[in-house]
């Protein structure tokens, strides 16, 4: 797991190291603290005994800073009163001012290093970011279809948050804690060993106790994380689908569906919590006995002369830093712990390879456009018994137009996303040129294969730069020429900033017909060998679909086009038209063969003329 996180802290090692030491320095500067705060309250013990001249039963040591030196002085019963009390108020003044340079370099390491962590933290998750997104820009269809889009999101958003805390915590904390419990500890026996074995008892039982309540309440957490992805995939789905929560009049039920993912997540932080809650009287207890346990044996070697007040003091203050210390170990070892499965989500991600990958013949370009399916079997899980389509067998010459005309669900889809290879075939092979599909690079397969989406897509920003997607070098001219090859440059016209029309997110200011249009334009500037356009004219009149078909046929006539269609007046005129019907072929033909020989397509041509009949009649 670190060693997963180090990944994403790459180009941010300098601050990451530097917060490590800064804590060090500042945690060792904090340990030391009590000890100088010891001092200086024993020496004003002796000050004030010296002051009420009750004189001094034993000796006392402290550090002595007078003449630079550091050793041990002694002061004994007799020592004179007047030198002594000069002696002891330089010395309280010596450790009162190092207390304050040690806390002025404390807070300063500190503070150095929250700054560092916070830069290395926020360079850490853009780093995962960048990581997943180009990851993710790799993937192929049958990636993204596996991890889903709603999860990927969260991947790159909440995910990387969790793994951003565990990456801080790890550099700024996880050091901390450890260090100041061994230093705390170390100290404590430094400034009275006789006494110091009370932590060995409290700091098992503590941890004892937080490991207890961590072990319980984990897969808690883990239970109501899961709830927080369905609450926030209930958002996501809403806020995409918005439009049709509101044609179907269903926000009432959206509302209620949204209120149950709610308080599943409430009853599932409740039931956490409940535990959580216990921790804290427990560690109280601990907290509390042991200083009860210092207080009772402190006192009674204060009282008979063994042990000086500041040096009790002393040990309070090691008992609340090694117990916190302590608790905080236990603490980030539960968030670590939570933070990991963020931290695997992520790493299933970055660790996927794309299913879909650059062939050798890596210079190929296409450049006839011509399309041999060779007894394709195609299926979605690679698996021989769930075929979506079976031993599809067909030759298309270059510059040819090809309709596909079959039921819904019979994988017309399916088909056409085997020739950019959004998908591979599961058995046998296809030929784009005479070369197989996978011998291609992506790139120049894809510069060569335009396809118009059933379930397109447009961008925010203007019209022309959704169009320049196409081909971002495209003249103004080229732009309207493929505008108006796809019927699109009149209603651009219409509008009051023609080509720098803002469409808003996703496109929402056209309508479903202009969309499928701008596609369509958006599709011809990349001058593709084939053209596919899966159902891409379904929103607009029979008129302007035939306007368009003549107009891409005027615009490059040796292109290869493949219409999807349900209509068949928009296939009618092409080449060949295949009859697609349950993942197979069933016929292919021009217009006129298969009105004489496939019942299929007779079928449909009667449905869809007695449609137009009827319609005529209404008028
Ligand atoms: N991403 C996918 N993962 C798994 N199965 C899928 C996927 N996409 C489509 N399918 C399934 O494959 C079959 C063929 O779907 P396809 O989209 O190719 O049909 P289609 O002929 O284009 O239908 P339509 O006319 O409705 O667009 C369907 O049964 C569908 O459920
Ligand atoms: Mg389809």
């Amino acid at each position: 797991m670190i060693r997963k996180l180090l990944k994403g802290g790459k180009g941010f090692e300098v601050q990451s190291v530097f917060t490590v030491l800064l804590v060090l320095c500042e945690t060792a500067l904090e340990v030391v603290l009590p000890i100088f705060m010891s001092n200086i309250l024993n020496v004003i013990q002796l000050y004030a005994a010296d002051e009420m001249s009750i004189g001094l039963t034993s000796a006392v040591t402290v550090y002595d800073f007078q003449g630079g030196t550091r050793g041990l002085l002694t002061y004994g019963v007799g020592t004179s009163v007047l030198g002594r009390k000069d002696i002891l108020l330089n010395t309280v003044y010596s450790y009162g001012i190092l207390m304050v340079i040690s806390a002025i370099l404390s807070l300063t390491f500190g503070s150095l290093a929250g700054w560092l962590c916070a830069v290395a933290g926020a360079g850490f998750s853009k780093n995962m970011r960048r990581m997943l997104f180009d990851k993710i820009q790799g993937f192929s269809f049958a990636n993204v279809d596996k991890f889903s889009t709603a999860s990927l999101v969260t991947r790159s958003t909440t995910d990387v948050n969790n793994a951003q805390n565990a990456f801080m915590m790890i550099i700024r904390t996880v050091i901390r804690a450890p260090a100041m419990l061994i230093f705390s500890t170390v100290m404590a026996f430094v400034n009275y060993a006789e006494m110091a074995w009370i932590f060995l008892l409290a700091i098992p039982a503590l941890g004892i106790i937080m490991a207890c309540i961590s072990i319980k309440v984990h897969p808690l957490f883990k239970s109501m994380l899961k709830r927080y992805d369905k609450m926030n995939a209930d958002v996501q789905e809403n806020l995409v689908a918005v439009r049709v929560v509101k044609a179907f009049v269903r926000e009432d039920y959206e509302e209620q569906k949204y209120r149950e993912s709610t308080e599943a997540v409430r009853n599932a932080q409740l039931k956490a919590e409940k535990l959580m809650i216990l921790m804290n009287p427990l560690t109280s207890c601990v907290m509390y006995g042991t200083i009860i346990g210092l207080l009772v044996i402190g006192g009674k070697r204060i009282a008979i002369g063994e042990m000086q007040g500041g040096t009790l003091t002393a040990m309070m203050s090691y008992c609340t830093q090694i117990l916190s210390s302590v608790m905080m170990i236990c603490f980030i070892a539960v968030q670590l712990v939570l933070s990991r499965a963020s931290i695997d989500r992520i790493f299933e991600v970055l660790e996927t390879d794309s299913t879909i990958k650059d062939g050798e013949q890596t210079d190929k370009k296409v450049n006839s456009g011509s399309i041999d399916f060779q007894h394709v079997d195609f299926s979605y899980s690679d698996n021989a018994d769930n075929l979506t389509l079976t031993d599809i067998d067909l030759h298309i010459e270059s510059g040819e137009s090809v309709g596909i005309i079959g039921g819904t669900g019979d994988g017309k889809s399916s088909l056409v996303q085997l020739i950019p290879r959004f998908y591979d075939v599961f058995r046998g092979r296809i030929l784009v040129d005479g070369t197989d599909v996978r011998d291609y690079s992506v790139f120049n397969l894809r510069e060569g294969v335009s396809m118009v989406l059933q379930k397109n897509v447009l961008f925010s920003g203007t019209i022309r730069q959704n169009l320049l997607w196409g081909n971002e070098n495209a003249t103004q001219e080229e732009i309207e020429a493929a505008c108006k090859a796809a019927c699109a440059h009149d209603f651009i016209m219409s509008f009051p900033d023609g080509y720098e029309t803002d469409l808003g997110q996703g496109g929402v200011n056209v309508s479903g017909g202009q969309k499928q249009r701008l596609c369509i334009a958006r599709a011809l500037l990349k001058k593709p060998k084939i053209m596919i356009l899966d159902d891409s004219t379904s929103a607009v009149d029979t008129a302007t679909d035939a306007q368009i078909r003549k107009g891409l046929k005027e615009l490059s006539a040796d292109m290869t086009t493949i219409i999807i269609a349900q209509r068949i007046s928009s296939v009618e005129d092409c080449d060949k038209i295949v009859v697609l019907d349950d993942g197979k072929i069933n016929a292919v033909g021009t217009h006129e063969q298969l009105i004489e020989t496939n019942s299929i397509y007779q079928e449909v041509y009667r449905s869809q003329q007695k449609g137009t009949v009827e319609q005529g009649g209404e008028d």
